[in-house]
């Protein structure tokens, strides 16, 4: 008896492509859905293709159509990404999808720090309300986007304080997706907290980054107004600087402080501190 048709989106993105590769060869029947289907990895095992946006719902249905478990990566960053969500969620429903694994964010809540978490947490609230079996994997923020925030002179700045932070390694999160995706309904109405094994400071952040890789960085606490400041110079929406900032907020107020035994027990192996990570990458 074949297993489920397993879609994956993002898999032009680093988390998809990573969950895709991962389950690729092990008997699981595929199908990615990218925007750009040229752009998909070329894996080890053949898998069907479709080609949709979230944006697109009726593009979105047609491409969904006969698959039974989802797994879902959050959009890109944009100002009607709830909307995205939503729209492709009710894709789903509509297409006949049964179970849906959705990458949300750690904390997510209506008043969380992190804005972008309170988006996260109004996806989730629309796929509970939908009827599906419903997976929610709660990634921190990825470990191997914390060397990104420092500046070209190697400053990391931001309102973060001592906060800490326990990030995760994008492998850790596509380990435990593709566990969850091989075995679905053990997960049905799961919330997974995705962290990394320890919680640092960003001082701590940047003295790793220094010791293992050589490149000298540093944090630099800002106060909030000079955080809004120091972002003016981009220009950006309102809300694209409110998440930037928040990030640090966020850690700040310790709402990613507390790491989670979720990537051990489900992934089957300790998560990758940032050392380990950036070694791996040298
Ligand atoms: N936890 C964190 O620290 C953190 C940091 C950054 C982002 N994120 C979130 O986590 C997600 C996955 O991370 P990642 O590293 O895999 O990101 P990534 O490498 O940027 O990949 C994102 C994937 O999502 C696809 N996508 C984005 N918007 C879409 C849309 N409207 N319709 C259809 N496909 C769309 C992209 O397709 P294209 O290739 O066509 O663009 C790409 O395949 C991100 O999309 C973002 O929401 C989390």
């Amino acid at each position: 008896m074949p297993g489920p048709l397993i879609g994956i989106t993002g898999a032009t993105g680093h988390i998809g492509r990573l969950v895709a590769t991962r389950l690729a060869g092990t008997g699981a029947r595929l199908r990615l859905l990218a925007r750009d289907p040229s752009r998909l990895p070329t894996l080890n095992a053949p898998v069907q293709v479709a080609r949709t946006s979230y944006e697109d719902t009726a593009e979105a249905r047609a491409a969904l159509a006969g698959v039974e478990v989802l797994f879902m990566v959050s959009a890109a960053e944009s100002a009607d990404r709830l909307a995205q969500h939503t729209g492709f969620l009710d894709a789903a429903a509509a297409a006949g999808v049964r179970h849906v694994v959705y990458t949300s964010f750690l904390g997510a809540a209506p008043q969380a720090t992190f804005t972008l978490a309170r988006d996260h947490w109004v996806t989730e609230e629309h796929l509970r309300s939908l009827g599906l079996a419903w997976t929610v994997l709660r990634d921190s923020f990825y470990l191997d986007f914390l060397p990104d925030l420092a500046d070209p002179d190697g400053a990391i700045r931001g309102p973060a304080g001592t906060g800490r932070v326990g990030a995760v390694a994008r492998a850790d999160v596509a380990r435990v997706a593709a566990a969850v995706l091989s075995a679905p309904e053990s997960h049905a109405g799961a919330v997974h907290d995705l962290t990394g094994p320890q919680a640092l400071t960003l001082a701590e952040v940047a003295e790793t980054i220094t010791r293992v890789t050589g490149r000298s960085t540093t944090y630099v606490d800002e106060t909030i107004e000079e955080a809004y400041a120091s972002r003016a110079v981009y220009h950006a929406a309102d809300w694209q600087v409110d998440a930037w900032v928040s990030t640090y907020t966020a850690i700040a107020k310790g709402e990613l402080a507390s790491p989670a035994a979720t990537v051990q027990r489900i992934g089957g192996q300790p998560p990758l501190s940032l050392a380990e990570l950036l070694r791996s990458r040298s």
